[in-house]
């Protein structure tokens, strides 16, 4: 199954790479060819795959005085386990810091841990003179994205004149800008007056963080990018309003693109609210505290989700994987949900997400396979090598079983480096067989067969999905 379409084929790898796409069967026989096949893996009655591409992760990412919980070991076989064989993480440079130094520090991190290939985009959390000089390096790095805040003030977050001139930069470089788009300043000041209400519980993050603060900071974003010419992509889009506002663009002829997640087209603020433990109280909310937020089911925002992934308003689905366990971290914000480190760990569970969206009839098989895996490879200058099976290509491929099952929870499918897991409970139609990851069979029908170290860095080019 391609982006394009599907058919029988048997698929020829060498090494690391993909060297025939063939008609099933007889093409090889009595050749010299077959004879060296040294693994043949029957996919007969499933689905072969190009591997996931998760284009938005966060190892190790520090926030609100902590880490998230996976290492780049961790949750690069988490990932392998869901049928994702590269992710795109984010190093940072903050207020005042080095960008390269920051790059360095991520390279430093997972070097020699990956089990599986990943990239960079750079955070640019600090705009100023020196990371403005900084960026168009970033391009022979093979970085060739990177994220502002108009979000977390006094942490990541630009104001309007600093988004302008790195949209400059974007302008000039064709460095993809990637905008974490909710209006932080006026955020803020929401959270500190509900506290001071003794709102103090999970759900209230939510409501701080209403759907008009990211309908306006998308707004914002897209015209800054207009006036500025500067390719434009919204992450972890979750409120309807700025969906609109994205197809608004893109009619308008603009390059501007989004995301969404996992979390936003399956949770909701209302089940946040409902969310109660013996051992947590109301405070077990907090295993859902993410920004952008989870939005109301009541107003609609998850089926809109789904459905602007049909219509293409949307362009891809990554998973903002940023795990956070209870003990020690999430209790960080007990009392005072803005001390709750933001963030839900999905990278494991993405693909067998997505997958029910086919499954339900939302999604065709051919778009199940757009969404994560050849538009994150044409967005982020992959595309050739991954996301598509084709001579020449990197082998990521993935054997999907859609008559098997997964039982996804903490004592069930978890990988990840948490102490509970986000999607508990979740029954999936459907089971990631065989994961191949350049060449390597890394998942084997239940057993982990890869190792640190395998994962390399991938030097990315510009983004391939420009008019
Ligand atoms: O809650 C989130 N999304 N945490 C990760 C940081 C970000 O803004 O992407
Ligand atoms: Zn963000
Ligand atoms: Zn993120």
């Amino acid at each position: 199954v391609s982006a394009t379409g599907r058919g029988l084929a048997d698929v020829l790898v060498d090494g690391e790479t993909i060297v025939a796409v063939l008609q099933p069967g007889s093409a090889l026989l009595g050749t010299d060819v077959a004879a060296s096949v040294d693994r043949v893996i029957d996919a007969t009655g499933k689905y072969v795959i190009p591997g996931g591409i998760d284009a938005h992760t966060h190892m190790q990412l520090p926030f609100g005085g902590t880490s998230a919980s996976d290492t780049f070991e961790t949750g690069t076989r988490a990932a392998a386990w869901g049928g994702t064989t590269t992710i795109v993480d984010f190093a940072v440079q903050t207020y005042g810091g080095d960008v390269f130094e920051g790059l360095e520090r991520w390279h430093e991190l997972a070097a020699g841990n990956c089990a599986i290939d990943y990239g960079f985009h750079q955070i640019i959390g600090g705009v100023d003179d020196a990371s403005l000089a900084a960026m168009p390096k970033l391009v022979d790095e093979g970085i060739s994205s990177f994220k502002l805040f108009m979000a977390y003030p006094g942490v990541f977050y630009s104001d309007d004149a600093q988004v302008l001139r790195a949209m400059q930069v974007s302008r000039e470089t064709g460095l993809l800008t990637m905008m974490h788009a909710e209006n932080g300043p006026a955020i803020d000041v929401l959270a500190a007056q509900l506290v001071a209400q003794g709102k103090t519980d999970p759900y209230y993050h939510g409501i701080a963080r209403a759907w008009q603060m990211e309908e306006e900071a998308t707004h914002r974003a897209i015209m800054l990018a207009d006036v500025t010419g500067a390719p434009l992509y919204v992450v972890h889009v979750s409120a309807k309003q700025a969906v609109e506002q994205l197809a608004w663009a893109r009619d308008r002829g603009q390059n501007v693109f989004g995301e969404t997640c996992p979390q936003y087209l399956y949770l909701s603020l209302e089940e946040q609210l409902g969310a109660q433990s013996d051992e947590w109280g109301a405070f077990e909310g907090a295993k859902w505290v993410c920004s952008t937020p989870l939005r109301s089911r009541a107003e609609g925002h998850q089926d809109h989700m789904w459905q602007a992934l049909r219509t293409n308003d949307l362009q891809m689905v990554s998973t903002d994987h940023c795990p956070f366990c209870m003990k020690d971290q999430k209790e960080l914000g007990l009392g005072d949900f803005r001390k709750i480190p933001n963030g839900i760990g999905s990278v494991e569970h993405r693909m067998n997400l997505m997958y029910q969206g086919v499954v339900t009839g939302r999604l065709t098989l051919e778009r199940w396979v757009e969404l994560t895996s050849t538009t994150p490879a044409r967005m982020f200058g992959m595309y050739g090598r991954k996301g598509v099976i084709q001579p020449g290509a990197d082998a990521d491929i993935v054997v999907y079983d859609p008559n098997g099952h997964t039982s996804i929870g903490i004592d069930a499918t978890h990988h990840m480096n948490m102490d509970h897991s986000a999607w508990e409970g979740y029954e999936i139609d459907g089971h990631v067989d065989t994961v191949i990851s350049r060449g390597k069979v890394v998942i084997d029908d239940g057993a982990y067969l890869g190792a640190k170290g395998d994962g390399r860095f991938i030097k990315r080019g510009l983004t391939q999905y420009l008019t």
